[in-house]
């Protein structure tokens, strides 16, 4: 069945969202103001798929994407939108989410744009294949919703060098005889690579993740050669990940020619980036949060003690220290954890402790503890936080929660959650982390007082 129908807005995963006769209707790669014309190739019973068959009439906010592969690249899915209409849409994006608790989607700010709109990605994981007949390595990114690759030459949204790395990849491995993944037949060493590149620096950390159980001759020869090929590459290991799984990296990795991390600057401290450790993929954007939560902070607090949970490199907590009485980090993987206390040495800040636990253990043992902390700060994965930790958070937090997150619905749960045992949202602000994407990080400021 065909339609013609005018895009209202977008879903949080970026597809436009149209009504027909009262069904929500979802297309993807369209713009909130375009009329189109699709096939529905889907009918369910609360919603329908469509398919974009033309454009009638163009939305004012669409623009040429400035990447050539952007029709085939499942990578950047908001291109065809101009870059500050992206921002009003990830505004109500998160605001849509936060419908679900009574007053929260007024409490929604404008969204903080990223200071750099190419080249702003930081860390990059390519796939890497084969053609079956010419034997040609591909690596780029999946095609949308499938595994198909498509080979990337050029990609702005990340450092140039990257590219050049890439291409000597794919040019250098057939002379190793080193082949692409096989993911049918789980054969074939190298199935990835993973890019860590510095804004600070520009060198890069680079990983090659392989279907094997040890680093053989011939992959230790080319890591070689890639080595000594950049003078930015300045260090290469392997990742072992033999699983037949869609996990990129296991927790595995060998350093093979210089170094195993990477060094950022953010807020006038240099960090050890690892190829194990979490960091966002886009420092200048994270700066921006780092320095609003520490502004608040400041202004809103003398010394306060804080406990910075799911830490990282411990980012929160080395950055809050100036401003805090004690802050103490506690992060479930070890490398990140090694790499905070080498930072915290070298920076010579004493009131700052990192434990390398679980944040819903840690918490228990802090209330059991008797201890309580002015301010917590949680930042989890996209799948947020357990209900437990939310309980024991509002049980050990005296007055704020800054609740950090990459997944507004995750986020949406938990406040609604924290809000039905009293909480108060005082704030929740956006920032633009993942340009040219649906993707949206939000900084909820929580008030505990007055319970
Ligand atoms: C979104 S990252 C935030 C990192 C850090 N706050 C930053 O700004 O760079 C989430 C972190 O939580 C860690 N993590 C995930 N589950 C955890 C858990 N149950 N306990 C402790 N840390 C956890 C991950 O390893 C990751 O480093």
């Amino acid at each position: 069945m065909e339609l013609d129908i005018t895009i209202e807005k977008l879903s949080s995963d970026g597809r436009g969202i149209a009504r027909y006769n009262g069904v929500v209707v979802f297309v993807d790669k369209v713009c909130p103001q375009d009329r189109v014309r699709v096939n529905i190739f889907k009918q369910n019973k609360s919603y329908w798929l469509g398919e974009l068959i033309e454009i009638l009439d163009k939305s004012p906010h669409r623009v040429k994407p400035f990447c050539p592969m952007h029709n085939v690249c499942g990578g950047c899915n908001l291109q065809h939108i101009d870059y500050d209409y992206q921002l009003q849409c990830k505004k109500e994006i998160v605001k849509d989410a936060m419908g679900m608790v009574d007053g929260l989607s007024e409490q929604v700010e404008d969204v903080v744009p990223s200071p750099q709109i190419k080249e702003y990605r930081h860390k990059i994981q390519y796939p890497i294949r084969q053609t079956q007949v010419s034997k040609r390595i591909l690596a780029g990114y999946f095609k949308p919703k499938s595994h198909d690759i498509v080979n990337i030459k050029y990609c702005p949204i990340q450092p140039a060098i990257c590219d050049e790395i890439i291409d000597f990849i794919r040019e250098t491995a057939p002379m190793y005889n080193i082949e692409g993944y096989d993911e049918k037949n789980h054969k074939g060493l190298l199935r990835h690579v993973v890019i860590r590149s510095s804004a600070k620096t520009g060198e890069n950390l680079v990983v090659l993740v392989i279907n094997s159980n040890k680093p053989n001759e011939k992959i230790k020869d080319f890591a070689l050669k890639l080595y000594d090929r950049f003078d930015k590459v300045i260090g290469v290991g392997v990742n072992i990940n033999t699983q037949k799984t869609n996990l990129i990296m296991t927790d595995k990795t060998i350093s093979l020619y210089g170094k195993d991390y990477i060094e950022e600057d953010i807020c006038n401290i240099t960090f050890k980036i690892g190829a194990n450790t979490f960091f966002q993929v886009n420092p200048k954007s994270a700066e921006n949060i780092f320095r609003y939560v520490k502004n608040y902070i400041k202004t809103n607090f003398e010394t306060p003690t804080i406990l910075d949970a799911y830490a990282g490199i411990s980012a929160f907590g080395l950055v809050m220290s100036d401003v805090a009485k004690k802050v103490v980090s506690v992060e479930e993987v070890k490398p990140s954890v090694d790499l905070a206390k080498e930072v915290a040495g070298v920076n010579r800040i004493k009131n700052l402790e990192l434990y390398c636990e679980d944040s819903e253990k840690f918490f228990l043992d802090v209330i059991e503890n008797g201890q309580k902390f002015d301010i917590t700060i949680l930042d989890p994965p996209r799948k947020g936080c357990t209900e437990k930790t939310l309980e024991y958070a509002l049980k050990l937090t005296k007055s704020k929660i800054i609740y950090v997150s990459c997944n507004p619905s995750t986020l949406a749960r938990d406040l609604k959650y924290l809000t039905e045992q009293g909480a108060k949202v005082e704030s929740i602000k956006p920032f633009d982390m993942f340009c040219h994407t649906n993707h949206i990080e939000n900084v909820a400021i929580i008030n505990l007082l007055n319970r």
